[in-house]
């Protein structure tokens, strides 16, 4: 036991161990994002299609499965951000100025500004969580509760009304789109990394992966941002 501890410990303690650990939670946060997206896209199915999306999410597993899913990415943000910023502070401490200065001169502007767009989402993601999940300001648990709607005979949360009246206010809106901004930035860049990482990119296929990388953040960005402009600016659902 404590030598599967001890030799955990290494591993994390090691920079090539934290990279890893970097890479493998990118990953499943990856894998999240475009779950989410193409889960939120069912808004334009239609109320019946996310509605019932959103009531077998909170049911699943008699309502353990979606307490699973957020213990899995609380972790998987923790590790994400704890391992990142480990490292960005060994770096510095073991550069010289003249190396990391060109460093940043040979380095993408999106690799540069990983560890802020980085902290800025996480600044998106509390918000987004009071938004949506903890529903401040929605009424949410108070007798004049609006978002519930009657399906199959089912009181269900209305994620749909929800989300149109969330992005019908145009503060929330910009903020989405600025974080959503962010978001194809910073997966720009470690989508390609983290295969880096991983040793799977080789130098030769290095180029696709980083074309992967542009087309899944476009596509995320698309994707999310088509919900909150089609809502604001063309009255979508409304
Ligand atoms: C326009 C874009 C987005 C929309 C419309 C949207 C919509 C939603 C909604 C409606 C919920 C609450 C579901 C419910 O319980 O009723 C939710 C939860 C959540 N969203 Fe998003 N989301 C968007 C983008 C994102 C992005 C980019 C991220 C991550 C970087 C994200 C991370 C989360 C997380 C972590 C939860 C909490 C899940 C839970 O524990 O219940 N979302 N989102």
């Amino acid at each position: 036991m404590s030598a599967a501890f001890d030799s955990l410990n290494r591993f994390y303690a090691s920079s090539i161990g934290k990279k890893i650990l970097v890479a493998l939670t990118g990953l499943m946060l990856i894998g999240f994002v475009f779950g989410h997206m193409v889960g939120n896209l069912l808004i334009f199915a239609g109320p019946d299609a996310i509605n019932d999306y959103g009531h077998l999410l909170q049911t699943a597993l008699h309502g353990g499965g979606v307490w699973i899913a957020r213990a899995g990415l609380l972790a998987a943000v923790v590790i994400h951000v704890v391992a990142t910023i480990s490292l960005t502070k060994a770096n510095k401490a073991a550069r010289p100025d003249a190396y990391a200065q060109h460093k940043a001169q040979v380095s993408s502007k999106a690799s540069q500004t990983m560890i802020w767009s980085g902290l800025t989402l996480l600044a998106f993601i509390v918000y987004h969580l009071l938004h949506f999940t903890v529903r401040v300001g929605n009424d949410f648990g108070s007798a004049a509760y609006v978002y519930k709607t009657d399906e199959h005979g089912h009181t269900v949360h209305n994620v749909y009304k929800m989300v149109i009246d969330g992005f019908s206010w145009a503060p929330a809106s910009i903020f989405y789109l600025i974080a959503m901004a962010l978001l194809c930035s910073h997966l720009s860049h470690g989508f390609s990394s983290l295969f880096q990482t991983l040793g799977i990119s080789t130098d030769k296929s290095e180029p696709l992966f980083k074309k992967a990388g542009y087309a899944f953040a476009g596509l995320i960005f698309a994707g999310n941002a088509a919900i909150v402009l089609s809502i604001w600016l063309f009255g979508y659902g409304r």
